[in-house]
């Protein structure tokens, strides 16, 4: 059970605001701010080359750190500056050739689909979308049905940007195997929020950053590959960290994920990284989910009640990301009188998820994401703010 006074006793910023962006960039705890403070305070003092050297030992317990947050083992992790990359770097790694199937879902990040649209121009792909159960997550039984001796990645999220559903990953990575497809699993939503394990899930490679659930700091990001996915991607750049250069005319590959970092990297924000992730690992992946669940359904509950109010959740399982509009006020403009009573709310727009917007017609949306550390009275205050707009 998460001791909600001691997290909030860390987290500083609750004295300030009542923080419902968690899936946009949570609120940093104190002992990650004190990190980047005190290795930004080196660099300042000392040096950045003679800073890394001394926290050289940080800097490897990081990888140490994300390998248990995911099951996966130091040698699969590369770390980089955000999600974004990380996803890149798996997904144009996979050497299309024309025909080649890409199967996702409904609700696919604006990033990642923009790349299938990139390589289905450049190299032929042909980037087939997945149907919903009637619950709103992927079909699974579609998705075995949609896989021919073309298909060579299976690309799906973990939970989307703009929707509280979490698509059941692991029932996908048992298809993916049966038919011997890669899978790559965007979970950047889902990693800080509940248990992910690449074990269970049968990934292949797993994308995520710092920002969201896992409350690291901006600006970095991590990928797993799986070991005997690694020699399956060529990495698109490279550098003479990713690669060592060996002669005149040669050059070898780095052992392990390395391949896909580059060489220049916020130290701050990297060691800082790994001492989120060991937050969320010591207050443990259940209990932080058990109550981010709870948090969410009164918040969904909350906001169900009140007229002209609507949730735009899908999902038979949903974590803590809130999707809902107020008939008749613009997003924008609910995010923005939120703020100004203190409340930290987003909204997505159609532009990040198109395929899923455009199904349900409408152009943006209302996000209000919880995290552990928020309380029935910073929800009670939401619910009451949006009633307010709703008159
Ligand atoms: C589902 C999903 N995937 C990927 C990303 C991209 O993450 P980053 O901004 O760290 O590159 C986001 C960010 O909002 C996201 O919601």
């Amino acid at each position: 059970m998460i001791d909600v006074a001691a997290v909030r006793a860390d987290t500083p910023g609750v004295a300030n605001v009542a923080h419902f962006n968690n899936a946009g960039a949570s609120l940093v705890s104190r002992p990650v701010y004190e990190t980047v403070a005190l290795i930004l305070k080196e660099e300042y003092l000392g040096g950045g080359y003679e800073t890394a050297r001394a926290h050289d030992i940080d800097l490897k317990a990081v990888y140490t750190s994300l390998a248990a947050l995911v099951g996966g083992t130091v040698d699969e992790i590369a770390v980089v500056e955000n999600a974004t990359v990380a996803w890149q770097q798996a997904f144009y790694g996979m050497q299309f050739q024309p025909g080649d199937q890409v199967l996702t879902t409904t609700s696919e990040y604006g990033a990642n689909f923009v790349a299938y649209l990139q390589m289905a121009e450049r190299r032929g792909i042909v980037v087939d979308v997945v149907p919903d159960t009637p619950a709103g997550e992927i079909d699974v039984g579609a998705l075995e049905a949609m896989i021919t001796e073309r298909t060579k990645l299976i690309s799906i999220n973990h939970m989307p940007t703009s929707n509280g559903l979490v698509n059941p990953a692991a029932d996908v990575g048992r298809v993916a195997r049966a038919a011997g497809v890669p899978f790559l699993l965007d979970a950047c939503q889902t990693l800080g929020q509940m248990p992910v394990d690449v074990g269970e899930i049968g990934c292949d490679m797993l994308t995520g950053t710092s920002r969201k659930f896992l409350r690291g700091p901006r600006g970095v990001g991590f990928l797993w590959v799986r070991q005997s996915m690694l020699d399956r991607l060529e990495p698109i750049v490279l550098d003479h960290h990713a690669a060592e250069w060996t002669g005149r005319s040669t050059y070898e590959l780095a052992a392990g994920a390395r391949r896909f970092e580059n060489w220049e990297t916020m130290i701050a924000a990297k060691i800082g990284f790994g001492a989120a992730v060991d937050y969320a690992l010591d207050l443990g992946l259940d209990s932080i989910w058990e109550r981010n669940s709870y948090l969410a359904s009164e918040l969904r509950s909350g906001l169900g009640d009140l007229d002209r109010v609507t949730l735009h959740d899908r999902g038979a399982v949903q974590g803590a990301i809130v999707m809902f509009d107020i008939d008749g006020v613009d997003p924008v403009s609910v995010r923005d009188v939120l703020y100004d009573q203190g409340i930290n709310v987003s909204y997505s727009t159609r532009d990040s998820s198109v395929v899923d917007f455009d199904r349900r017609g409408v152009q943006s949306l209302v996000r209000a994401s919880v995290h552990y550390f928020n309380t029935e009275d910073e929800i009670a205050r939401l619910v009451q703010a949006v009633a307010g707009l709703v008159r």
